[in-house]
């Protein structure tokens, strides 16, 4: 038979991962799709060739993208390109053309993939996107074939590998912020725009996607609540190891009474979690499933080749199911079309969650009564308080406390009026807190 037709668009970290996988495993991967892979061609606008091992058996390589994915040779083309633009127009280009597409663009997918998606389907051609979510981890094909026979009731990940390097560094090695991010951007980790990764932006596109796929509702970005770590100071890490719990960059998607939660946010955790001890840039995503219980899933959620393992999977399928019936492939994101249902993803300040609070207060007595009658009338309850010892001379203390779940609304109301008290100094601090028990 002869061999599929690949265009490649995109030769950085993960484009030449692909093109070595591609290579180096040549055999072994028509042995497991049954036809061989043939990288026709290829378009990149830079690249440094002597970076990747296998270019050379690339037909054609050149600087339009839009000249691969019009053209009628190709079969497959794998967008590696990422962002929102152009990377939108050429993966409806090639499915309006009756190209299969595979992608790692999670920001493509998170915020356009019900369109793409759409698009796909009319043309009856299939869009692969296992890449786009904790890189090497096979975490799309999990939630939506393996574990297909659960009603899903939550997924915390980890699922941006920056910032969880950012966080195991400042708690191990005590070490700046700045200079960690740095050291991850040379790595290749971050994002073009590091914000993405600090503030909690890629985690968010990554969590929208699992999102869907757990609970069969259409792709909603735009509702993910995203708070980043940027302001979480070495301090509150310390404070946080003092009470046996990690503070992990969480990715939290669960299923509540009103409705779905979606929300990226620092995160406090027990210690004695496997998660918890996930460090690195590493990713790992936890899903509890009603019939199985909780699974872990734990890898290199970045890097060229790690990520290059996704996208050929993805390939291996499109190939093995090209002569499918369209209306019999696994549906994308894992239920029927139309059976994707519009149950609400709910604001956060309905979102009941517990806390861990820190707050400088005057060393004087009353204050912590007062600040205990504030959370008592907001029907708030303590489960721990501990004041730290003033630095000499300090007329203030730090009082951490961790708060027991109740809705946010509730919280934001309770920590404005401490926030106003005039033996308050400065912005109260707080990070949410989830037991993650199975
Ligand atoms: N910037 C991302 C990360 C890359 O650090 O996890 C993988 O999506």
């Amino acid at each position: 038979m002869e061999p599929v037709k690949i265009g490649l668009l995109g030769l950085g970290t993960v484009g030449g991962g692909t093109v070595t996988v591609l290579t180096r495993n040549a055999r072994e991967i028509e042995r497991r799709a049954g036809r061989g892979i043939e990288m026709a061609r290829a378009a990149a606008k830079a690249f440094d060739p002597t970076r990747i091992q296998g270019l050379e058996i690339i037909r054609q390589i050149g600087d339009d993208a839009f000249a691969v994915v019009n053209d009628p040779e190709i079969q497959v083309v794998i967008e590696l390109i990422g962002g929102y633009s152009p990377a939108r127009e050429l993966v409806l280009t090639a499915i309006a053309n009756g190209k299969h597409v595979v992608t790692a663009n999670k920001a493509l997918i998170a915020r356009h993939g019900n369109e793409i998606f759409a698009a796909a389907r009319e043309r009856g051609v299939m869009v692969g996107f296992e890449a786009a979510v904790a890189g090497g981890i096979p975490i799309i094909k999990a939630l939506r074939e393996g574990l297909a026979a659960n009603h899903i009731e939550w997924i915390a990940g980890i699922i941006n590998g920056t910032g969880n390097f950012i966080l195991t560094e400042m708690r191990d090695e005590g070490r700046d912020f700045a200079a960690v991010l740095a050291e991850a951007q040379a790595l290749g980790y971050a994002e073009a725009d590091p914000t993405f990764d600090v503030e909690g932006i890629d985690a968010a596109h990554k969590l929208t996607i699992l999102g869907s796929l757990a609970f069969g509702i259409p792709l909603q970005f735009e509702r993910c609540f995203t708070e980043g770590i940027s302001g979480v100071g070495a301090m509150d890490v310390a404070y946080a190891a003092d009470l046996g719990y990690r503070i992990k960059h969480l990715g939290i998607a669960r299923r509540s009474s009103g409705g779905i939660e979606l929300r990226v946010h620092p995160t406090l955790i027990p210690e004695r979690r496997l998660i918890a001890n996930v460090d690195g840039v590493m990713n790992a995503v936890l899903i509890k499933g009603d019939a199985v219980g909780p699974t872990l899933y734990y890898g290199a959620g970045a890097g060229a080749l790690p990520t290059a393992s996704a996208v050929v999977a993805d390939l291996v399928d499109v190939v093995r199911t090209l002569t499918t019936d369209p209306n019999n492939r696994v549906p994308h994101l894992a239920f029927q079309p139309d059976e994707l249902t519009d149950t609400p993803v709910l604001p956060m300040e309905s979102v009941e969650t517990a806390y861990y609070l820190r707050l400088s207060a005057r060393d004087q007595p009353g204050v912590m009564a007062s600040i205990a009658s504030i959370l008592g009338e907001q029907g708030i309850s303590i489960e721990a308080i501990q004041q730290k010892e003033p630095a000499e001379g300090e007329t203030h203390v730090h009082l951490v406390m961790l708060i027991h779940r109740v809705v946010e609304g509730r919280m934001n109301q309770a920590i404005s009026r401490i926030e106003a008290l005039d033996t308050v100094q400065g912005a109260v601090t707080r990070i949410r807190m989830e037991a993650l028990s199975g």
